[in-house]
């Protein structure tokens, strides 16, 4: 990834400048109760498999931070909960993680390292997590103030008792 080549404490005032867009920050929305997955990939056709780990929050200067699940990229080495799966294809570098089952408390951010062997070389990515509570669609979607267009026409099943 070209646009994440910088590692050294210039790499700090790039973020600064641009702390919202650029590699830093991929947004993924998810909701309540449904599977999300962040996503990740490293170069391993020039790289080879190397170790990733995904953690909660900033990426620190090495490893992870409370880490939640750790590849040594051909199979899952650590998970902290089976709710963080790699469904992704390895063999490809996609080490996207995939949160099933998604609480509130999963809002925030992720990070993902490919522990590329040499200095400074490993890759970094930031996803920031966002959670809907389903509840507030289910209501949404119900409201009858809210336009039917989307959904043909009230299409209701018969009650049986009928017949
Ligand atoms: C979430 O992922 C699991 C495991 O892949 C799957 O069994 C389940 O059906 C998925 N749930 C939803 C709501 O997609």
């Amino acid at each position: 990834m070209t646009d994440c080549f910088l590692n050294f404490d210039i790499s700090l005032i790039v973020n600064l400048l641009f702390s919202v867009s650029g590699c830093d920050g991929r947004r993924v929305v998810g909701q309540t109760g449904q599977n999300v997955t962040l996503p990740c990939n490293y170069d391993i056709k020039t790289k080879g498999a190397v170790h990733v780990c995904w953690g909660r929050g900033e990426i620190p200067k090495s490893k992870c931070n409370n880490q939640l699940l750790s590849t040594d990229g051909h199979k899952v080495e650590t998970r902290a909960s089976s709710r963080y799966q790699l469904l992704g294809r390895l063999d490809e570098g996609d080490v996207s993680l995939t949160i099933l089952i998604l609480t509130e408390e999963d809002a925030g951010r992720y990070g993902c390292r490919a522990e590329i062997p040499g200095w400074f070389s490993d890759e970094k990515h930031h996803v920031d997590l966002t959670v809907e509570r389903a509840a507030d669609s289910v209501v949404l979607k119900s409201s009858p103030f809210t336009s039917s267009s989307s959904r043909s026409a009230d299409h209701r099943e018969p009650p049986d008792f009928l017949f």
